[in-house]
């Protein structure tokens, strides 16, 4: 869980992080929704956006961080609310129709367990539409997880450490996974987006406002600033010093029907 959730560093490259979910309501098959559910939906904006759009009698968002359910609220209205929970121990048995997560199961622990709470939450003949990013293996997410086991980094996380590729599956798990979990239908995708940035700053930009949550989240602040200053100098003996910086970024889209 994160609620070192940063609304305003997230937003800053707002256009590039709402195109993959508009690429994922491509995924969607319009039909008849009595209720659909945004899991991690943040600010609330886009689970408005999939509200207008597949006209759910009702839809609701959540998402475990109180800044971004804050910012929410303003989307709420009769057939559109906003409620805190948590991923990592969400279920409601046979309950929706429609459940869409954009960017937001990437931090949960135990994929195979969460799809399985997924699939029971649907009910049958519900669509599961997800989009996670998939960058674990770029050099931004090799360094910090890399440095979140070394010695000291380590002390500072009270003993965490960052490990996504533990977490997420690969392209062909995710598909055999769906397949074992009885969905009857699916769709699995990886995309490459490419990202011009001005420089590779903007690379940190970029992470501060996602990956370095956890470590924001969850070291002390003096600690985390010479965190990030290491970071920043190890990182750029990595990546070229290019004008503009070509940064590609994979994401995994994944649809089934239940
Ligand atoms: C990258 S943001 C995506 C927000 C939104 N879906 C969007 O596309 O703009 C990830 C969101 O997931 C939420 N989140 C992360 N872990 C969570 C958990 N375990 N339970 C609920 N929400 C979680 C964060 O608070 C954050 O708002």
């Amino acid at each position: 869980m994160c609620d070192a959730w940063n609304p305003t560093q997230y937003e800053k490259f707002k256009n590039e992080r709402s195109q993959p979910f508009f690429d994922l309501m491509d995924f969607i098959h319009p039909e008849k929704f009595a209720s659909a559910i945004d899991l991690g939906c943040g600010t609330g904006e886009l689970t408005r956006v999939m509200h207008e759009r597949f006209h759910p009698s009702f839809t609701l968002g959540m998402d475990s961080s109180q800044a971004m359910l804050t910012k929410a609220d303003e989307f709420s209205s009769a057939s559109l609310s906003f409620a805190a929970d948590n991923i990592d121990a969400w279920e409601q048995p046979s309950s929706f129709d429609l459940i869409i997560s954009n960017a937001a199961l990437q931090w949960s622990p135990d994929h195979p367990g969460l799809f399985k709470r997924l699939k029971n939450s649907l009910r049958t003949g519900g669509q599961l539409a997800v989009q996670m990013p998939m960058n674990h293996d770029y050099p931004t997410h090799l360094l910090s997880s890399a440095m979140s086991q070394e010695d000291g980094w380590q002390t500072a996380l009270g003993g965490k450490v960052y490990d996504k590729p533990k977490t997420m599956l690969s392209v062909e798990q995710y598909a055999t996974l769906l397949f074992k979990l009885g969905f009857r239908e699916q769709r699995v995708e990886l995309k490459v987006y490419g990202h011009l940035l001005e420089s590779r700053e903007d690379v940190i930009s970029w992470v501060r406002g996602s990956m370095l949550t956890y470590f924001e989240k969850n070291m002390p602040a003096e600690n985390y600033a010479a965190f990030l200053q290491e970071y920043r100098e190890r990182l750029f003996a990595i990546l070229p010093d290019d004008k503009p910086f070509f940064y590609p970024f994979k994401r995994i889209f994944l649809w089934a029907r239940s």
